[in-house]
């Protein structure tokens, strides 16, 4: 079978998503519940175009492939940083299940993704991609952080065959909002009263008064955060960029709960966010948790993530499942979400290409 891949245009503003994102979307939403059993982190086409379209700061391309019948069968994004981290590429290739071979689809997709890759001047690749938590048969992919592994499959695979390391492994996890849990994360914030520090909630965008210093822990998410060998300069954040990233969400659909705790100079030292797009009222994002290094070791990041909840929830009283990713070896984090009573669900690798 012969698989074709093209370049879909950016939307122009205000324009309806095209037909090749709607197959995007489609593409994207079957391979996700092939992989994970659930429909919760589909994304509307609007949301591809809103996202193809705002282009300040990453450049991005949407590659769809079709067979020779013109029927989509997978499709690939490829974003590269325009502010920092100039060296590297992000390409995330995703098949139909059911269609054609899936090598073959990504095959197709990368042929085309290599020119962009290099007119971009980008020496490496990353690519997130989800796999089995269990052996289907293959045996396992070990990451070189030596810490988690995964199921090897097709796309483990191809990944390998085109020169990809798996770096890292992250473990995806789903915690269920009960009333016990927001009575739980109510105590939690109660228990806070009377230390050093204060915590400030809201939905929506950052209050203006905290932009500067909402800037500065945003910087330091990008390296504090464990990466492993995955190359990885700190990200160029400034108020602006803060003001920018807020629109950004809200024209996505997506409704942020933020929690900071403020030090006792006012300023925040912790933050933890929650993203809720709004045409999923039962279902949340974890996005970032960061405390500060100076401030690590007083519980800060349990009471920064049960804030978000308390504040998503009383929002959004319909809100059930809360999706979230952390690399393997991060088990302060992950020590957290036990405590909070997230449930391991699968695994995504982060792989990495040096090129020439
Ligand atoms: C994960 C994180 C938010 C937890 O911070 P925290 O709430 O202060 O952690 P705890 O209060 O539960 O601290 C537990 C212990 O681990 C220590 N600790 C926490 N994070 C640590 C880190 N990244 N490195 C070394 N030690 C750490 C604390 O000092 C404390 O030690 P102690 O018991 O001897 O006092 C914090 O490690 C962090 O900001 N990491 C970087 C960002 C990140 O990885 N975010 C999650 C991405 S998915």
């Amino acid at each position: 079978m012969s698989i074709h891949a093209v370049l879909l245009p950016v939307p122009a503003a205000d324009a309806p998503p095209g037909e090749g994102l709607k197959q995007v979307a489609a593409v994207e939403a079957a391979h996700v519940e092939h992989v994970l059993g659930h429909a919760d982190l589909a994304e509307a086409p609007e949301v591809y175009a809103v996202g193809y379209r705002s282009q300040e700061t990453t450049r991005k391309h949407y590659l769809l492939a079709r067979d020779t019948e013109g029927q989509a069968v997978g499709y690939a994004s490829v974003r590269m940083p325009l502010k920092d981290n100039l060296s590297v590429a992000h390409v995330f290739p995703s098949w139909l299940p059911g269609s054609a071979p899936e090598k073959q689809v990504y095959d197709a997709l990368w042929t085309e993704c290599l020119p962009l890759i290099e007119t971009g001047g980008r020496s490496v690749v990353h690519s997130w991609t989800m796999h089995p938590a269990v052996d289907v048969g293959h045996g396992w992919v070990e990451p070189q952080s030596g810490v988690g592994r995964l199921g090897r499959d097709d796309r483990a695979d191809w990944l390998e065959s085109q020169g990809f390391v798996l770096e890292q492994v992250e473990i995806a996890s789903t915690l269920t909002v009960t009333a016990d849990l927001i009575t739980s994360a109510g105590e939690v914030i109660a228990a806070a009263d009377g230390t050093a520090y204060k915590v400030r909630s809201w939905l929506g965008p950052t209050p203006p008064e905290l932009r500067g210093e909402m800037a500065r822990l945003r910087a330091r998410m990008s390296i504090d955060a464990p990466s492993a060998g995955m190359e990885q300069e700190d990200e160029h954040w400034d108020e602006a960029e803060v003001v920018r990233v807020d629109r950004v969400r809200d024209e996505w659909g997506r409704d942020y709960a933020t929690a900071v705790a403020l030090g006792p100079d006012g300023q925040p030292v912790a933050y933890s966010e929650l993203a809720h797009p709004r045409d999923r009222p039962q279902v949340a994002i974890q996005d970032d948790t960061l405390v500060h290094g100076d401030h690590r070791g007083h519980g800060l990041g349990l009471l920064v993530k049960a804030a978000a909840l308390t504040e998503l929830t009383r929002n959004v009283p319909a809100l059930r499942r809360i999706h979230t990713w952390n690399a393997a070896e991060n088990t302060h984090m992950l020590a957290i979400n036990r405590r909070l009573g997230f449930v391991p669900l699968g695994v995504t690798g982060a792989w990495q290409l040096r090129r020439g």
